[in-house]
């Protein structure tokens, strides 16, 4: 059952926002990691241009949570934050098919399925800004994970489905 947060108090809202900034940061890591990572594997250019892009993308995502922080007198690093996005992306390391099922559809997407419900809460309280952040990042994670570096640079054999998930190892990876 999901966990419910007090979005009335400023401290629910801190830890909501520093939560989301925490997701933004690993998925600024995860899009460097794989441009470094993966460099040497004789793939097309334009997927690297469009990794690139995307954890540009993440960076303006951070910077607005990292402004609304502020405006709580708060910054990212003031709260404990879980490591799980980080482990995935240690797991796949040595596997690109799975690195990219994993890192940017499931997780992100997850994160996609909450964020309506946290709007709607957070004007519920009278939080119409940190609302409005959620609903910009949203809608930019959302176009992307409908048209994105998978769907412009598929590799050789990679197959997308139209709502962005690659075939192949995906359900494995899923399922260990
Ligand atoms: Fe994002």
């Amino acid at each position: 059952m999901r966990k419910r947060r007090a979005f009335g108090s400023r401290a629910g809202r801190i830890a909501l926002i520093h939560a989301l900034a925490h997701i933004e940061l690993n998925a600024i890591d995860l899009g460097w990691d794989l441009v470094a990572r993966f460099a040497s594997k004789g793939l097309p250019r334009a997927f690297f241009d469009d990794w690139v892009e995307v954890a540009a993308e993440e960076a303006c995502h951070f910077e607005l949570l990292a402004g609304r922080l502020a405006d709580f007198d708060a910054g990212y690093g003031d709260l404990p934050a879980h490591d799980g996005l980080w482990e995935a992306a240690v797991a796949t390391a040595n596997d690109l098919l799975a690195r990219l099922a994993v890192v940017p559809l499931v997780l992100e997407a997850r994160g996609l399925d909450v964020t309506p419900e946290m709007m709607a809460q957070l004007e519920r309280v009278g939080d119409t800004e940190s609302a409005q952040i959620l609903r910009r990042i949203s809608r930019r994670d959302r176009s992307r994970r409908n048209g994105g570096a998978l769907v412009r640079s598929p590799l050789p054999g990679m197959r997308v489905g139209p709502g962005g998930g690659v075939s192949g190892a995906r359900s494995a990876v899923l399922q260990g």
